[in-house]
């Protein structure tokens, strides 16, 4: 059993890698440059936008994890199928949950999802919240001082440790009864952006404060830092709340047999990165 896995260098994969080399599953890993990885992990490079650039990696591969939102995705779960790979977990989204298919990041997911069932792969889909890794998003802020901008200040959010999903892929992709499932992942406890920011401070020993923004502002930041689609997709989810992160789900238990780690764990082991 070989598990080949996509975006490697990321929060989530670069999980899933560490997961599957602690378990002893060997494990390829797409990259777009050659870099370091876990002892025994296989690089491949190759472009998720051009499946052309990969297709011989899937040989000997049983099981792929795989990201939403690049082009061209029916190509590439062909060439899987064709190279006799089995399984594939994709990693979709909370907003593919009752949200109306206008919205852009909704549409990325729900599409990659539909290629991932049609492809006739045995599928597992993850439908995380927010990830606890995107607290990284403060890091330019931090450099300049001891303030943090706080966007939907008033949304609580069970954020997740990635080597959660992590360790549900493992499952999914190594054990059975996963096949045709949606999860519904969750952190274990839904928590304010101040909330999260006072762990993370009390972590990496700094001061941190809090500037929680208004909406207005929240606004004109969103726009300001990404295309109009996507901070349009943002505000829908969590400014007019069209999508729930704030429920704790039993999932990641249920499938892993622990329970889903702290805000805390994940600030102490990544206290490093805040420098
Ligand atoms: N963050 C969240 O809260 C959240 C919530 C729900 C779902 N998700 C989904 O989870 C995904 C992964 O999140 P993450 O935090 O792990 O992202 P990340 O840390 O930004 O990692 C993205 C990974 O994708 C790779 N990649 C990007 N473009 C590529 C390409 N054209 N070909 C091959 N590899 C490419 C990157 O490689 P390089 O190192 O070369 O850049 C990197 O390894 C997101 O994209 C989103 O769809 C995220």
């Amino acid at each position: 059993m070989t598990i080949l896995v996509t975006g490697a260098t990321g929060n989530a994969g670069g999980a899933v890698v560490r997961a599957l080399v602690a378990k002893g599953v060997p494990a390829k890993a797409l990259v777009r440059k050659a870099v370091e990885l876990p002892a025994g992990v296989e690089a491949v490079v190759g472009d998720l936008n051009r499946p052309d650039t990969f297709v011989e990696t899937f040989d000997g591969v049983s099981g792929l994890f795989l990201l939403s939102g690049y082009e061209r995705m029916d190509e590439l779960l062909a060439n899987a199928v064709e190279a006799g790979v089995r399984r594939a977990v994709l990693l979709s989204s909370s907003s593919v949950v009752g949200t109306d298919t206008d919205n852009a990041i909704a549409q990325y997911h729900g599409a990659a999802e539909t290629a991932v069932r049609e492809s006739g792969l045995e599928w597992t889909f993850l439908r995380p919240n927010s990830f606890m890794s995107n607290t990284l998003r403060w890091l330019d802020q931090l450099e300049a001082g001891e303030v943090v901008r706080l966007q939907f200040p008033e949304v609580p959010i069970s954020t997740i440790h990635p080597d959660d999903i992590a360790d549900v892929t493992v499952a999914a992709l190594t054990t059975d009864g996963h096949a045709r499932t949606a999860y519904r992942l969750s952190g274990p406890v839904a928590l304010r952006p101040a909330e999260q920011l006072a762990i993370v401070a009390e972590a990496i020993g700094r001061p941190l404060r809090a500037d929680e923004l208004s909406r207005a502002e929240t606004h004109e930041e969103l726009f300001g830092s990404m295309p109009a689609q996507y901070a349009e997709a943002i505000e829908a989810f969590f400014g007019d709340g069209i999508i729930d992160e704030t429920t704790v789900t039993d999932t990641v238990e249920k499938v892993t047999g622990h329970p889903a780690r702290t805000l805390q764990e994940w600030a102490r082991e990544n206290a490093g990165l805040f420098g």
